[in-house]
């Protein structure tokens, strides 16, 4: 019998403020149904400014290093389209944050969204090859588009940690993937940009092409047919994109289309992402965070994933559900960290997402913002400098 190998315990972490929608239609004059029916989305996570990719992901992993114990973890890969430095993985500062022991290999990928399941399937080849270790798979990431370009609504910040192992405690990932690649500028960040770069209509479409294109090697390799899925995990860079993602797959698969039918499948999985908006990586995990929490027992059931990341790549597997899953939900702390962001006003998000550090490298300190258990205390020297509070 093959090895059962998937994610064993899963956390997320989100921004310290939030900036309703409400706040950003009465600054651009945009009817609110617009995001909120339009595009699926209610508020946006905005980090603080002695927040990032770092912090979010160390506050992410530490709960399930403190669960654990980091005595079995081997390898930590960290996913994130939002990187920080050019050379140095950030999973290195996570790795000091937390206290990981020196024997341990870390690395940072990329591939716009889709990284972090790069990150996953890479980390069941390592357990396979030796089932005594866990991988620390991490997607952390802070979407930020231009002031007052249409990508603006979709902005959001937050990082998934996934604890990958043998005998996993939630999901157990299966055989086969479905995969797809295609060269195509629908998002892009040039190195010299803080904010990314976007033809809208046309990721709408690229995203499209990819489930499709990724669902088609998945069935020619003998995958489970659409009957055989509870529930599907899509990326999601607005919760309506999900429903798209579905209705288009269903029309693909020649399957008459229902609306309640694409609301069974994807509708428990969008109550964090609605909140959080897109964080790029983590989207798709907190799609599972978010089913996981909210649906009825699930204990055997097959999910869908359909992982998309621009440029682009696409992936589709699936996951069963296993056997006592719900003892090891973290439901209240990731209800706490939705809850426990500080509402911020349009003024003081203008202002945050205007923030950076003075190129030249000297010393500047951050204001203390974050109310987490770790923060970017400032730079100095070129180098940034993080501290657990
Ligand atoms: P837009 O031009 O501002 O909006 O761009 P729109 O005119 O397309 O309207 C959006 C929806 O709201 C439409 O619904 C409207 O009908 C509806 P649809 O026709 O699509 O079903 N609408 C209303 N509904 C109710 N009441 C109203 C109302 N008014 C309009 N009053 C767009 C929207 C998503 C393009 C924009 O936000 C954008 O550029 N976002 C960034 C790119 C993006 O998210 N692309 C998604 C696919 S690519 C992807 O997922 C990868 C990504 O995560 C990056 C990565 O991989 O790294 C982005």
């Amino acid at each position: 019998m093959p090895l059962a190998i998937g994610i064993h315990d899963l956390s997320f972490a989100t921004g310290e403020f939030v900036l309703p929608h409400t706040a950003l239609a009465a600054h651009n004059g945009t009817e609110i149904g617009k995001y909120h029916a339009g595009i699926g989305q209610e508020s946006m996570s905005v980090p603080a400014a002695d927040e990032d990719i770092v912090t979010l992901a160390a506050t992410a992993a530490a709960p399930i290093v403190a669960r654990h114990g980091s005595d079995r973890i081997r390898t930590v890969v960290l996913a994130t389209e939002s990187s920080i430095d050019q050379a140095k993985s950030a999973g290195v500062y996570v790795h000091s944050l937390l206290g990981l022991p020196s024997a341990t290999r870390v690395v940072e990928l990329k591939q716009a969204c889709y990284g972090a399941t790069a990150g996953l399937q890479f980390a069941i080849g390592l357990v396979q090859r030796d089932p005594a270790q866990q991988v620390l798979v991490i997607a952390s990431d802070v979407s930020k588009y231009d002031l007052d370009s249409p990508g603006e609504a979709t902005q959001g910040a937050a990082a998934v940690a996934m604890l990958v192992g043998a005998d996993p405690g939630l999901v157990r990932i299966e055989d086969p993937s479905g995969l797809f690649t295609v060269d195509v500028m629908d998002f892009w960040r040039p190195n010299y940009r803080t904010t990314a770069l976007v033809d809208g209509q046309e990721s709408i479409g690229a995203y499209l092409q990819a489930v499709e294109g990724a669902w088609k090697d998945y069935s020619e390799r003998g995958g489970h047919s659409l009957e055989q899925f509870a529930a599907f995990c899509y990326h999601q860079p607005f919760t309506k994109m999900a429903h798209k993602a579905h209705r288009h797959l269903l029309n693909y698969c020649s399957h008459d289309i229902h609306h309640d039918d694409v609301t069974r499948a994807v509708g428990r999985t969008t109550a964090y992402n609605r909140v959080i908006g897109n964080s790029y990586t983590a989207s798709v995990y907190l799609g599972l965070a978010a089913l996981l929490d909210q649906a009825d027992d699930l204990t055997g059931e097959r999910i869908g994933f359909l992982s998309y990341g621009s440029g682009s790549v696409a992936e589709f597997f699936g996951g069963i559900v296993v056997a006592g899953y719900r003892d090891r939900l973290r439901t209240a702390a990731n209800i706490e960290a939705v809850s426990r962001r500080r509402p911020i006003d349009y003024a003081g998000y203008r202002e945050l997402h205007e923030w950076a550090f003075p190129a030249d490298g000297g010393d500047h300190s951050t204001p203390q913002q974050t109310t987490g258990p770790f923060r970017l205390s400032g730079i100095s020297g070129h180098k940034r400098l993080y501290r657990a509070c």
